[in-house]
């Protein structure tokens, strides 16, 4: 099958990689978070009568999810189409992906005896997201394609609520009332999101991309006491694996400074704080990714290309940026839009 990008040359030389290595690029990188997915009708072609847990493990369909962006849009990076629960149902977790819903946990992990029955991540269990990378690195020629996982806080977050939750009430509640549980469980955690990223690695992804989703309903303190020693030891698992590290969550702005001291290269910012501001709080020594609102998105265009240029120009105090989102792509999105946002970043 022909190539799908004309990009030219490898991987480590793309615009992507150069700025999260903080080097110098030809053009603003840009990506977006969930470019794979409702906001495009190819997509919901491809996965209809499909369960999402069921397509993530067909690596045929992984791959051609995965390509349908970058076909379209001509984005600079791939990432790989999965799941942050992937994992945790490969390693024995009874779960589902609910359509507008999100990820259903059958026994919710509440007490010791629960998180004494979790058990770690066979690599071998992971094999068809492996299988899928080697076949993407294969297809994607000069793109890099990023893996991912869940970050400890965001995955405990589904197995102690069993589900989306808005207030995180029975995951502070492990948290404060058990901390020894919660740390023995979140250790847990973080063996399994380091497998699952050491089997990406492994088969070729070129960046990893841990989301901490919603690490911003704690405060700092509590980040720094519960989450971080858990991110960092995830980061720092991959500190010699040869690729950059993005890490990102919704809600950060006083996160930012410790997230970006978990071990990551590249610092994720949402939309609510500006970039220039970021970076201040990030440190010179990291790129940033992000960060426009996905909701202007459905603004007329020159309101799109306005804000989209104020991101640039904010992105330019950082040391290197990465253009996205500052959160996933939404299901209504008109993805010409999106195909017309990567053109005007490539001509900034
Ligand atoms: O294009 C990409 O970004 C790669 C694919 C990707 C998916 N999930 C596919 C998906 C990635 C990176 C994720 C990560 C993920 N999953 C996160 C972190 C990113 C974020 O948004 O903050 C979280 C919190 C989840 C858990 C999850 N899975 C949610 C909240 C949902 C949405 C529920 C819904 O239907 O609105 C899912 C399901 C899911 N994951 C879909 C996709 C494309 C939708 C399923 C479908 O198409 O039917």
């Amino acid at each position: 099958m022909a190539r799908v990008t004309t990009a030219t040359g490898t991987p480590a030389d793309s615009a992507f990689l150069r700025a999260c290595r903080r080097e110098p690029v030809p053009h603003t990188p840009v990506w977006f978070m969930r470019q794979a997915g409702r906001s495009l009708p190819e997509y919901r072609k491809i996965r209809a009568g499909i369960g999402m847990l069921d397509s993530c493990r067909r690596p045929d369909l992984v791959t051609e999810i995965t390509l349908q962006p970058v076909r379209r849009h001509g984005v600079d990076a791939a990432i790989l189409f999965s799941d942050i629960v992937v994992p945790l149902a490969a390693a024995g977790i009874d779960l589902d992906i609910v359509a507008g819903t999100g990820p259903v946990v059958e026994s919710p992990v509440r007490s010791a005896a629960d998180v004494a029955r979790l058990r770690p991540l066979e690599p071998g269990a992971v094999d068809f997201v492996a299988e899928a990378v080697r076949m993407l690195v294969a297809e994607l020629g000069a793109t890099p394609l990023i893996g991912f996982a869940g970050a400890p806080f965001t995955l405990a977050s589904y197995l102690i609520e069993g589900g989306p939750s808005r207030t995180y009430l029975k995951t502070k509640a492990m948290m404060y009332g058990d901390p020894d549980l919660w740390h023995t469980l979140c250790g847990l955690l973080a063996d399994i999101t380091l497998a699952f990223l050491r089997v990406q690695v492994a088969a070729g992804v070129s960046a990893v991309q841990l989301f901490d989703s919603w690490a911003g309903a704690l405060s700092e303190a509590d980040y720094r006491r519960y989450v971080l020693p858990h991110s960092a030891a995830v980061l720092g698992g991959l500190a010699g694996a040869g690729v950059p590290r993005i890490h990102f969550g919704v809600g950060t702005a006083i996160l930012l400074s410790a997230m970006g001291e978990a071990g990551a290269d590249v610092v994720g910012v949402d939309w609510r704080t500006p970039l220039d501001q970021a970076t201040g709080l990030i440190g010179a020594d990291r790129a940033v990714q992000g960060n426009l609102d996905p909701a202007v998105l459905f603004a007329p265009w020159p309101v799109v290309q306005a804000e989209a240029a104020r991101v640039l120009d904010q992105g330019r105090a950082a040391p290197g940026h990465v253009f996205n989102l500052g959160h996933g792509v939404l299901p209504e999105t008109d993805p010409d839009v999106l195909t017309r946002l990567v053109s005007f970043i490539h001509s900034r």
